[in-house]
């Protein structure tokens, strides 16, 4: 692993390398939309929209504004209900789901939603200990560590724990309603443009912060954002929404290849070419990184077999009996 996941700055620069494919190896998925329509009124948001989202995976969702990304991250917490088609989230049928299967599932995944949707009366600790009072009957001594816990790992000094949310900065609201998400160590974390608003410093470090935690708590993460950096940053696969369906899913250079107007104008603007132009100087950073471990494997290996060889070369008076050797005595 390169410098990437420890230094925001450069994770920003270089990417996590495109490792996750759905393959059958990945087993079921833990999202699966079939048909889905929504419509409000005689406004249809969506059209036979079909997506899966596998274990392990960093999906984003990008589209135009006002093409339904919120509504179909709302829909897979059970928060709306499409007009037809089902949403299955950990093999159950969200609209199906009675209210004490939906308490089970909403136990394994946490939201970030997309205006920070802290509750503006409760302060910071209040806040993240919110979904451990109402979906765990924890003693308040474990909450109270677990709440300290989470803000650190998001970076929350817990000096602000006893702050209200208007008190905070954009970041710092950012972070609080990521360690909410976060709250029930969820394996599904659902992100709604977790670094909109945010300076790029903030975002950078945002970034480096999901990055981690994808790697080190193995999650998944279902992540709607317009911002490419993050989207480049971060993405193992990237589903395009337009035309009221998902109209690409793939690795990002799959998806960037597909010749359609709005991803055109996405991707390939002057901000989609100055982030493409980093793609590509990570791509190389990965390249050399992997020779590099190449090349240090193949020496490592050299030298093993010429001590091999000077222990067999050595005259029999002069060869050391394993048991003998300083080191194990
Ligand atoms: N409860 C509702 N009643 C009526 N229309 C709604 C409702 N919720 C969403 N919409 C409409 O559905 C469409 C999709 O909204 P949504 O918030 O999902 O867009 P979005 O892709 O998240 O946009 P943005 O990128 O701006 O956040 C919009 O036209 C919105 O006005
Ligand atoms: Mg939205």
């Amino acid at each position: 692993m390169n410098d990437a996941t420890k230094d925001p700055a450069k994770a920003k620069r270089a990417p996590p390398k495109l490792t996750m494919m759905p393959t059958e190896d990945v087993g079921p998925p833990l999202v699966e939309i079939d048909g889905l329509w929504t419509k409000f009124g005689k406004t249809v948001v969506h059209q036979d929209l079909n997506l899966e989202i596998y274990k392990g995976e960093i999906l984003s969702i990008v589209g135009g504004s006002g093409t339904g990304k919120t509504v179909l991250l709302r829909q897979m917490l059970g928060l709306e209900h499409p007009t037809r088609g089902t949403v299955k989230v950990f093999g159950e049928d969200i609209s199906a789901a009675g209210a004490d299967q939906l308490r089970a599932m909403r136990n394994h995944w946490g939201m970030l939603f997309q205006q920070g949707a802290l509750y503006s009366a409760l302060t910071v600790f209040d806040n993240i200990a919110q979904p451990m009072r109402e979906l765990r009957a924890l003693p308040e001594d474990v909450i109270h560590d677990a709440v300290l816990l989470k803000m650190t790992m998001v970076g929350l000094g817990v000096e602000h724990a006893y702050k209200m949310p208007a008190d905070l900065s954009g970041g710092m609201i950012k972070r609080a309603s990521l360690a909410r998400a976060l709250a029930l160590e969820p394996q599904l974390l659902f992100l709604d443009e977790p670094t909109a608003g945010l300076d790029p410093d903030l975002s950078d470090a945002f970034v480096a912060l999901i990055h981690s935690l994808h790697r080190e708590l193995g999650l998944t993460v279902v992540m709607v954002t317009h911002d490419l950096d993050t989207l480049f940053a971060l993405s193992t696969r990237i589903a395009v929404l337009a035309e009221k369906h998902v109209i690409a899913i793939g690795p990002t250079r799959d998806v960037l290849a597909v010749d359609h107007p709005f991803i055109k104008q996405f991707f390939l603007g002057a901000r989609g070419q100055r982030a493409l132009e980093v793609l590509d100087e990570h791509d190389e950073e990965v390249r050399q990184h992997e020779e590099d471990v190449q090349q240090q494997e193949q020496e490592q290996k050299m030298q093993q077999d010429r001590l091999a060889h000077e222990r067999q070369d050595a005259p029999p008076d002069q060869a050391v009996p394993p048991e003998h050797a300083p080191e194990n005595r």
